[in-house]
């Protein structure tokens, strides 16, 4: 079955020495309930990190972004071959935040995730639909068109390497966040739209991790929903104990 996995976003929060600190920190913490914990931390931060963390265990490392090009004269971006040689295994594509503040739009985002996984990575596919989206009853169809614009033009065996995460963009650092019903709806919705496109296999392969506002209080709510896989956690990735307690939040 699919892994049960915490994720944390740390975006551009955090010195070096304060990041390598909070992955010893959370090294330390050996979380029972879930599968997998994932850390997606600053470019600058990778190789301190995956020297903490030495490639042991049960935390992985991720980037938080990647070029859409694969080499060249780029200044200033950074592509997937370099992030994969500092011991990155995963990587952010298709955040609200890159969309928004940074126009990336489906023609970049699928460039991005072709070169994520033509260097090895895994990627974890960011979606979900601003506030008057939601008011106005189109969420369904804003994710199905993301998944189709963005990453269905995947093979099946290329989605085994894709991880989702649903972000409604009106819970993101908001401290509101979908109800658990509200959650649990919209990733079967989506499971069964990667079902239509795929087959019954693939879609029940695929973790959906729910983001935004994410906390201590209500990941263990969250979490027990049958198709919300684990989270996307913004803020509260930030500090050992409030994380740590998110990765114990699976399971009674
Ligand atoms: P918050 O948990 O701070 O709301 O952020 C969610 C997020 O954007 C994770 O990628």
């Amino acid at each position: 079955m699919r892994d049960n996995i915490a994720a944390g976003n740390w975006k551009m929060n955090t010195t070096i020495a304060e990041g390598t600190a909070l992955a010893a920190g959370l090294r330390k913490t050996h979380p029972k309930s879930c599968d997998k914990v994932i850390l997606c931390v600053p470019y600058t931060h990778l190789s301190a990190v995956a020297t903490e963390l030495d490639g042991q265990g049960m935390i992985s490392l991720a980037a938080q972004n990647l070029s859409s090009e694969e080499s060249g004269a780029y200044t200033g971006e950074i592509s997937a071959r370099m992030l994969a040689d500092t011991g990155a295994e995963y990587v952010l594509v298709g955040h609200s935040e890159r969309r928004t503040l940074f126009n990336e739009d489906s023609s970049i985002l699928s460039k991005k995730i072709d070169q994520a996984l033509s260097h090895g990575l895994k990627v974890i596919y960011c979606l979900g639909e601003p506030l008057d989206i939601r008011e106005a009853n189109q969420h369904n169809a804003h994710v199905k068109a993301q998944l189709q614009d963005d990453l269905f033009h995947l093979s099946a065996d290329q989605m085994q390497q894709v991880i989702v995460a649903y972000e409604p963009i009106w819970a993101i650092g908001t401290g509101k966040t979908a109800t658990p019903d509200q959650a649990q709806e919209i990733h079967a919705y989506i499971r069964s739209i990667i079902q239509d496109k795929y087959d019954p296999n693939t879609a029940s392969q695929t973790s959906i991790l729910y983001g935004g506002s994410v906390k201590p209080a209500n990941a263990k709510e969250l979490f027990a929903k049958p198709d919300v896989d684990g989270g996307l956690v913004g803020g509260a990735s930030l500090k050992v104990d409030s994380f740590s307690a998110i990765c114990e939040s699976f399971g009674s």
